[in-house]
């Protein structure tokens, strides 16, 4: 429906002045600012933080460390953020804000490929965030369940990829990538999921306790 993203944007708690300082960066010089979350996702993410109380948060796709900024600001005194970015250039931007934000010391910024940093970590991480290298989804499903601590949660970002799952003319690598990940999801009975519709969409994820959906 028009106007319904921004009818939620105006209903949702705004960003403090850290993120806002960090998205008028990303706006001025970075090529593709739509990358970021937003608010309405950000603030959502943030929420999960306060209700699970990770101590230990994965994330998969830092940009300029917005997602990354909004959940700190809700992180545990013992909880720390590691997140994975390919590119130095995204990295630099996300630690001078992490740095002005007082959160260098919560905060972890790797540089590389995220499937190599992660082989790496052993985890168990007690939420996780998917948000890059959409192409690859089902990989990282193999990749990430078996490090989520057994009440940790692996939230999915862009499973509607702007609403070409359904067009079956689109045949890119990064919509058969969310298709596949998406279909592999919904037939994992040791898995219970959910896909809400937030922004371009936001699959949360969860161990079936014994294995079985109850
Ligand atoms: C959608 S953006 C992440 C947005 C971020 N979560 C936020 O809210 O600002 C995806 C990021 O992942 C990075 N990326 C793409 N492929 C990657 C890979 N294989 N490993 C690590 N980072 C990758 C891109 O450079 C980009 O900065």
């Amino acid at each position: 429906m028009p106007g319904i993203e921004e009818y939620a944007l105006a209903h949702t708690t705004p960003d403090p002045p850290s993120l806002l300082s960090l998205a008028a960066e990303t706006q001025a010089r970075c090529e593709r600012p739509h990358m970021m979350v937003g608010p309405v996702e950000a603030r959502f993410l943030q929420f999960l933080v306060w209700m699970l109380r990770p101590r230990a948060v994965l994330e998969i796709g830092t940009f300029t460390g917005y997602s990354a900024l909004s959940m700190a600001g809700e992180l545990p005194s013992d909880g720390h953020i590691v997140t994975c970015e390919l590119s130095q250039e995204h990295a630099d931007i996300a630690r001078k804000h992490i740095a002005t934000a007082g959160h260098d010391d919560r905060i972890t910024v790797i540089v590389g490929p995220a499937m190599d940093t992660i082989r790496t970590l052993p985890g168990p991480f007690d939420l996780i965030l998917l948000d890059a290298d959409q192409a690859h989804f089902p990989e990282y499903l193999d990749e990430l369940v078996p490090k989520l601590a057994d009440k940790g949660v692996l939230a999915v970002d862009n499973t509607l990829w702007s609403g070409a799952v359904l067009d079956k003319s689109d045949t890119l690598d990064s919509t058969e990538g969310i298709r596949r990940f998406n279909d592999l999801v919904a037939g994992r009975t040791d898995l219970i999921s959910v896909l809400l519709s937030v922004r371009d969409g936001l699959t949360l994820i969860r161990r079936a306790p014994g294995g079985t959906p109850t």
